[in-house]
């Protein structure tokens, strides 16, 4: 069987898979639910000390959207839209000292750990919530500079802004990295286009390792009532997020190769594979558990393992950041790349009942024949849009090389 244990930010876990920051973990109820279910480790809901996050959560709000941008009522579908407004836990932070200490024990017991995410206004108030989760006995610290709703609010807390900047976000990093002797894991945004330099910003600041990424910030309208779902902007995800999560998972792996956990966007196991292959070394799963139940964790820990014994993998490790070493990262790489040109199998070939290929063809390279589908090498660029959209499996892409080898030979 594959080992799925993992090295992560200094310390082992049982397995990379990771409960996000959310309503999953925001009880010892929960929390033990979680690490019962087999969590390689729970991130706590964000213990914040801003009066207004913590009234924000016992108004909370959720609309579960199906592709159509209708409710979803019953059975939850891969391709749904999380759009929901939370804030922090909604406790005093001081309440928690039990809780992180309860489970912390009972993680330890189980072979898992608890994970203590905070937030603060103030630059006492992150040190002192690091400190104090700190003393409780939790092994790692994850820093929530992401959390869409506090710039808006009345407090001014900054914590929509800190992940913006490399700047700021060096600066809390290093003063909160000082403060105490826990690894220190940076929950980035995806609200900027600056990700990569901020991840390198906190790592150089001593950060353990990043959280690449919370949720977009979104509007969603309900076109029957003309009005936005929930009231108005909130925050916005779903499994369709996640190619754009390992886009900045990829960046960062390959430019910082620094310890990632990859967030936004899980569904299954198949997900989390993808991140793995990405760059991440652990993944952290959210919204599928509220939309779920936490019983679907071993389906993705339990369906991870499967695949690497499957595949021949002897670990986790094994395929780590393994799609990432294969990206082409430059145009001159991308531009090397085999010209191809697609051949029609016309046995196969169902023309002229279909011609979608012909259709989606915008390179003049494909047209109607009397019998069948002519193809013109010399312009195909070998795009596989064609072979894409095939019904009937009828096309092959092949090397343009082949044709000069063909035509050698007549
Ligand atoms: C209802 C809800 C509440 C959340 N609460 C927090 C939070 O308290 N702190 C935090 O850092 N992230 C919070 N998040 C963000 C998640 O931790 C996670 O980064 C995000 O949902 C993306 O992962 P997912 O696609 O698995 O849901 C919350 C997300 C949701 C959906």
């Amino acid at each position: 069987m594959a080992d799925m244990s993992i090295e992560f930010s200094g310390i082992t876990l049982k397995n990379p898979v990771i409960v996000a920051s959310a309503e999953p973990s925001n009880s010892v109820e929960n929390i033990k639910q979680c690490i019962d279910y087999g969590a390689g480790a729970v991130i706590t809901k964000t213990i914040g000390d801003i009066p207004g996050m913590q009234m924000l959560t016992k108004n909370s709000k959720y609309a579960i959207l199906n592709d159509q941008g209708k409710i979803i009522k019953g059975k939850v579908p891969r391709s749904f839209v999380f759009y929901s407004r939370s804030g922090y836990i909604s406790e005093e932070a001081e309440d928690w000292i039990s809780i992180l200490k309860e489970t912390q024990a009972y993680a330890e017991e189980h072979g898992s750990a608890i994970i203590a995410n905070i937030a603060s206004g103030t630059m006492e108030g992150w040190i002192e919530l690091a400190k104090m989760c700190e003393d409780c006995g939790v092994p790692m610290l994850e820093v929530n500079y992401q959390c869409p709703h506090p710039a808006g609010m009345s407090e001014g807390a900054e914590g929509a802004w800190i992940a913006q900047d490399p700047n700021v976000t060096a600066e809390v990093t290093r003063r909160i990295v000082e403060a105490v002797n826990i690894p220190v894991m940076v929950k980035l945004t995806p609200e900027t286009n600056r990700m990569t330099e901020i991840a390198k910003a906190a790592m150089d600041a001593g950060a353990a390792s990043v959280a690449v990424n919370s949720r977009f910030v979104g509007f969603a309208v309900d076109i029957d009532k003309a009005e936005p779902y929930i009231g108005g902007p909130a925050g916005v995800g779903g499994p369709w997020v996640k190619y754009i999560t390992q886009r900045w998972v990829n960046d960062i792996y390959g430019k910082l190769g620094c310890d990632i956990s990859g967030s936004n966007g899980i569904f299954d196991w198949r997900d989390a594979i993808e991140f793995i292959m990405s760059g991440a070394r652990v993944m952290q799963v959210g919204s599928v558990l509220m939309l779920k139940g936490i019983e679907w964790l071993p389906k993705v820990i339990d369906g991870m393992e499967k695949f690497l014994d499957d595949k021949g993998y002897p670990s986790v490790e094994s395929i780590h950041g393994i799609a990432s070493k294969k990206a082409l990262m430059t145009p001159a790489e991308m531009f090397a790349m085999e010209p191809l040109y697609c051949e029609i199998d016309t046995e196969k070939c169902q023309f002229p009942k279909c011609s979608i290929c012909i259709r989606m063809c915008f390179y003049d390279s494909l047209f109607s024949g009397d019998q069948d589908v002519i193809t013109t090498p010399d312009t195909c660029i070998g795009c596989e849009l064609c072979n894409n959209v095939c019904p009937f499996d009828a096309i092959t892409m092949k090397p343009k090389s082949e044709l000069d080898v063909l035509a050698a030979t007549g």
